[in-house]
């Protein structure tokens, strides 16, 4: 399987038995994005919350592809108002797809749709397929019950941000992974914009320390998982 890193919050996954999944595709007015929505596609569209950085170009991609919309219920229901596929969830909830499954958590976030709609709760995803167990946080603060989420499934890859002011910073994130306790620890949502500027290798670092992995991908890399 691979996982495609785009920045920001932005990534692809190519599951084994070849489908496409996107996550958070910020791409087009996304300043760090190598790639921009007309060179990508997508079976599935998985959107942690609402907002335009995450929100991104989905609808454009999910236009072209057929793409199916997997969030919690009400932004579910706000993709399916816009004429698109959707598969509605929730936090807690779990259901197998025919790539494999997926689990909404919490966040501690915010979650408004760029015109001004309540998205329902921020939340973060588990995408367990190919023997994996991938976790997204989402834009989310530190939170404790982190360690209960590793705890229920054991985490091999664990994409969380970095780049504080709107979510952690290096040192909660650090702390994150300490909880959640995964392989390998990916940063993310960090150096899009001045106010989100963080050294990943500073978090690297801080996570060898406390003996985890950490993996830093480069803006556009793929990696073989
Ligand atoms: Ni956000
Ligand atoms: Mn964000």
């Amino acid at each position: 399987m691979k996982l495609k890193y785009f920045s920001h919050s932005a990534f692809q996954l190519t599951t084994d038995n070849g489908k496409v999944i996107l996550i958070d595709p910020f791409l087009d007015d996304n300043p760090t994005s190598p790639v921009k929505s007309k060179d990508v596609n997508a079976d599935y569209i998985i959107l942690t919350h609402a907002h335009s950085d995450h929100l991104g170009d989905a609808f454009k991609i999910a236009g072209r592809s057929g793409s199916m919309f997997i969030c919690v219920n009400e932004l579910a229901n706000y993709c399916s108002s816009k004429g698109f596929k959707a598969h509605n969830m929730h936090i807690g909830g779990g259901y197998n797809f025919d790539f494999g499954r997926v689990k909404f958590t919490i966040a501690h976030h915010g979650s408004k749709t760029p015109d001004g709609q309540y998205g329902g709760e921020p939340a973060g995803v588990i995408i367990s397929t190919g023997g994996k167990n991938i976790y997204h946080t989402g834009d989310t603060g530190l939170f404790y019950d982190m360690k209960l989420i590793g705890e229920m499934v054991p985490v091999d890859y664990l994409l969380l941000p970095i780049g504080d002011n709107f979510t952690m910073g290096i040192n909660d994130a650090v702390k994150a992974v300490e909880l959640v306790n995964p392989k390998v620890a990916i940063p993310i949502h960090y150096n899009t914009f001045p106010v989100i500027a963080a050294d990943p290798n500073e978090f690297k670092s801080k996570v060898e320390s406390i003996g985890k992995k950490c993996i830093v991908m480069s803006f556009g890399q793929e990696l073989e998982i």
